[in-house]
């Protein structure tokens, strides 16, 4: 077991850097069997900072020092000091230049943090501190420099050599080898350097700015894939003109690089002028990718984009304002897929994304506020509370100014901190001077962790006319934070009259010029609001369009829901009172013998939902799915996982037997024979066709099997094949299931993007992913425990979807993952520390599943030499 506690580190001991480095020169020689590293750096002495005496402490980690010379003079080795990983350098003047030289191996890096190996090719990743794993430097953001490199490597192994900014020099050297120098203008801190080399094709385009000038855009590939870049291209584009629209955003240099690599810990990484990407986040054609695919690609493209601006150009001042760029730039990217596609489809999924898996993350062992105050490891804190919630507040802060005064906001934020590293603060402080308003309290959203509930009754005098509504507001405890201030919240609401129109939000009598449709703004504890002049009592739809992140508490019946699903004005709350009549019927179910009745009310609003072809068919896609399995435990107090899945499936199924020709029809109207387009009515088509399939093999349908088998053999798009080969997967047609299986395996072996979606859709089946058949997958010849990607498609989706087979009473499931994890805790920590997740829940399950979820957590805990970031996690959940 490890002996000595990984340290914590707290948001109030941050002091300025005691040097700040303004020129770094590095030379990479790259070979086989390691790369030697050439770092010259000009560094000062921070005026800013107290002791001037201060000794030089660089971070370091799994360096080999060759060797140290101060000003051109090699240091003697008494000169200075390893202590742990960092290099000291007791004695130095306020100004000079330190040349070190390191040997590293990234050959045999595993973690894929600083410079690896993926299939042949050298790349990076050095968010947040894995520029310390190239050379020795002061690894925090708020130090910003001007990088130049120069990489030497063999010029048959690796024709092309990148780095970020522009290309100043190249030529020939002896022994085959060449070099490439690049030098970047901007300033930057060094989690945003990058480097490739390697065998890549190049696909080219130009973009025109608004202020006239063409930057070169290339897209990096191994030649194999050089037909899957068009799609990434275009949303770069797309991107790049929207930046410039919105929020009035040029690019800045004259080039930029998007690269594709198999094996990386996440979706991507913004470099400067140089965005490095997991190939799954950018590489897509239709017979290849999904749709969903294709929306994470335009997402994920627009999101690294955006950080040139928000993260770059302004990046933050220390890892605990990591929603600094994180939070505001997925604000972005949610806002430019809004603009895209289908903007109340794409809230539905982003609140999806918040209530199912962030409020569950907000109420577990590992709740931070968006701006944490402590962390052993900042790589656990990249969560979807810093990214997710995050974006919610950036959110919150545009709808309490309005669209104008937020943009007023951003661009004195951007104008007021170009080339600087600073706090959300800073951000919440020029929104403030930029509008005029106060958001003194609204920044308890950053400081206070949990999800607020708000606790919603009212009261209709008819006499009067006045509809009276009370909303408290309280939040909840976490770790290390009790008895909570009120939060400043957007409340957005309407009132439904019986015809279902909206009814006028008139605040005080005799108010003339009265909206449909309101924010309220909560600031106490308690409110009670009252509507004036109404002739009956209406219907509250409330918090419409998600207005802020927290959970709402009313007694709606199932009679309101079912009108509210039927006819509120706000699409997301139609979306949202489906949902709730849902959940309604599911909870009911749980817990009753067989003979449960399913409300014949749900099922008449599928029909209506089914039938209604005037209905935008985008948000009926929606509509049609049922809550997860995973929400409904988030919902629960002590979820009773099997009961909870049983109740699911009784409603899933008897939805899918009584509506079975509607199911069928509804098929084949959807039937789309035309080219491949991606536009938001031909995915909600497609989206409709394969949901209905589903819902038909669920109960064994005989006819749908056919339909499927034909689907599955004759789609001319990924999106239409894989909805023929899940639906199959998932049915009880087991001798099908193996052949479509085999099949499409056979067909896309050699593409890994694909093999990854064939490892997933088994794993995350109830039909066909028993424990077993994980086992089996692992041992499969695709499966590569080095590659993230393989490792989430295979044990993340087991334990992350496929939830009614990893919670066993027997706790298999618990310990298959504690196996895994503490297997690839050697290997790869990052990845390790998040497949932990399921488990750290443990508190919140019934008891027959909690023990063995505890006990597995201490499986992990009592592993020799775990990591730091394993350590953290398992820790915290234990405490
Ligand atoms: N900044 C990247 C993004 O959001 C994520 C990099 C995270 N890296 C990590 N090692 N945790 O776009
Ligand atoms: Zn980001």
């Amino acid at each position: 077991m490890r002996t000595n506690q990984p340290r914590t580190i707290y948001l109030s001991e941050y002091q300025v850097p005691a040097f700040l480095v303004d020129h770094v020169d590095l030379r990479f020689e790259l070979f086989e069997d390691g790369a030697r590293v050439h770092s010259t750096l000009t560094i000062r002495r921070n005026p800013e900072f107290p002791d001037q005496g201060e000794a030089l402490v660089l971070d370091g980690d799994s360096l080999v020092l060759e060797s140290v010379r101060m000003n051109g003079e090699a240091v003697p080795e008494n000169g200075y000091q390893l202590k742990g990983e960092q290099l000291l350098v007791p004695e130095v003047p306020d100004h000079f230049e330190l040349t070190v030289v390191t040997w590293i191996e990234p050959q045999n890096n595993t973690r894929l943090e600083g410079l690896y190996k993926s299939s042949g090719m050298f790349c990076t990743q050095c968010e947040a501190e894995g520029f310390r794993c190239i050379t020795f430097f002061p690894d925090r953001p708020d130090v910003m420099a001007r990088f130049r490199t120069r990489i030497e490597a063999d010029r048959a192994a690796y024709p092309v050599l990148l780095s970020n900014g522009n290309d100043v020099d190249r030529g020939e050297l002896v022994d085959g080898r060449h070099f490439v120098t690049w030098e970047d203008p901007f300033p930057k801190p060094c989690y945003l350097f990058a480097l490739v080399a390697g065998d890549l094709v190049e696909k080219r385009d130009t973009f025109h700015t608004c202020s006239g000038r063409d930057i070169d855009l290339r897209i990096y590939v191994e030649s194999r894939n050089a037909q899957k870049c068009d799609h990434a291209m275009d949303s770069l584009k797309r991107s790049m003109r929207w930046d410039e629209e919105v929020y009035g955003r040029e690019y800045d240099l004259d080039i930029f690089m998007i690269v594709a690599v198999d094996d990386f810990n996440m979706g991507a990484m913004e470099n400067k002028g140089l965005n490095i990407f997991n190939s799954s986040c950018v590489l897509a054609s239709p017979d290849t990718a999904t749709d969903a695919a294709f929306q994470r690609i335009e997402a994920i493209v627009a999101h690294e984009y955006f950080h040139n601006w928000s993260g770059n150009r302004v990046t933050c001042r220390d890892w605990f304002q990591l929603s600094l760029k994180e939070g505001f730039t997925v604000f972005r990217d949610a806002e430019f897929s809004a603009d895209m596609g289908s903007p109340t489809v794409k809230r539905i999924e982003d609140a999806t994304l918040m209530r199912t898996a962030q409020f569950a993350e907000d109420a577990g062992p590992m709740a931070h506020p968006v701006r944490p105050a402590s962390y052993m490891e900042i790589s656990n804190f990249y969560t979807l509370t810093i990214y997710e919630k995050g974006a919610e507040v950036v959110r919150m802060i545009h709808t309490l100014l309005g669209p104008e005064l937020f943009r007023k906001g951003s661009d004195l934020y951007f104008e007021r901190h170009d080339g600087q590293a600073v706090t959300t603060d800073d951000f919440v402080r020029a929104m403030e001077d930029a509008s005029g308003r106060d958001l003194g309290q609204f920044r308890r959203w950053y400081e206070q962790a949990g999800t607020p509930v708000l606790d919603v009754s009212d009261e209709y005098d008819a006499d009067q006319g006045v509809y009276r509504l009370k909303v408290q507001q309280r939040i909840p405890d976490t770790p290390g934070q009790t008895d909570k201030q009120p939060q400043h919240i957007p409340f957005a609401l309407g009132l439904l009259g019986a015809d279902g129109a909206d009814l006028p939000l008139a605040l005080a009598d005799g108010d003339t010029d009265v909206p449909a449709s309101r924010v309220l703004e909560l600031t106490e504890a308690e409110h009670t609001f009252e509507f004036h002049g109404l002739a009956e009592r209406p219907v509250p739809s409330l918090l419409r369009g998600f207005s802020a992140p927290v959970r709402v508490h009313y007694p709606w019946t199932r009679d309101q829901l079912m009108f509210l699903a039927s006819h509120d004005s706000d699409g997301f709350n139609r979306w949202d009172a489906g949902q709730r009549l849902a959940v309604d019927v599911i909870q009911a179910l749980e817990g009753q013998a067989d003979d449960g009745e399913v409300d014949a009310r749900l099922i008449d609003a599928y029909r209506r939902l089914l039938n209604d072809a005037t209905l935008d068919q985008a948000l009926v896609a929606k509509m049609l799915n049922l809550p997860s399995l995973a929400y409904l435990i988030e919902l629960a107090k002590e979820a009773d996982v099997q009961a909870l899945h049983r109740a699911r499936e009784k409603v899933l199924t008897t939805l899918a037997g009584t509506l079975r020709e509607d199911l069928l029809a509804c098929y084949h109207r959807n039937d789309d024979s035309d080219d491949y387009q991606l536009t938001p009515e031909a995915i909600a088509r497609r989206s409709l066709r394969n949901t209905a399939l589903a819902w038909l093999l669920r109960i064994d349908d005989a006819e749908a099997c056919d339909l499927a088998r034909v689907q599955f053999d004759r789609a001319s798009n990924m999106t239409d094949q894989m909805g023929a080969l899940r639906a199959l997967v998932n049915s009880g047609f087991a001798a099908e299931r193996g052949e479509v299986l085999d099949g499409f395996y056979q067909r896309w072996q050699d593409d890994p993007q694909v093999v990854e979606q064939w490892f997933s859709v088994q794993a995350a089946s109830t039909e066909a992913g028993h424990l077993g058949k994980i086992r089996a997958l692992l041992t499969h010849p695709a499966f590569e425990w080095t590659n993230p990607n393989k490792v989430r498609s295979v044990i993340g989706a087991f334990a992350g979807q496929n939830l009614s087979e990893f919670h066993q009473d027997d706790a298999s499931g618990y310990r298959f993952l504690a196996e895994q994890v503490r297997r690839l805790d050697d290997l790869n920590p990052q990845i390790a520390a998040r497949l932990v997740a399921p488990l750290t829940r443990w508190r919140k399950f019934a008891p027959v599943y909690r023990e063995g979820m505890k006990t597995a957590l201490e499986m992990i805990r009592d592993k020799d030499g775990l990591s730091r970031d394993v350590y953290e996690v398992v820790h915290k959940s234990l405490a």
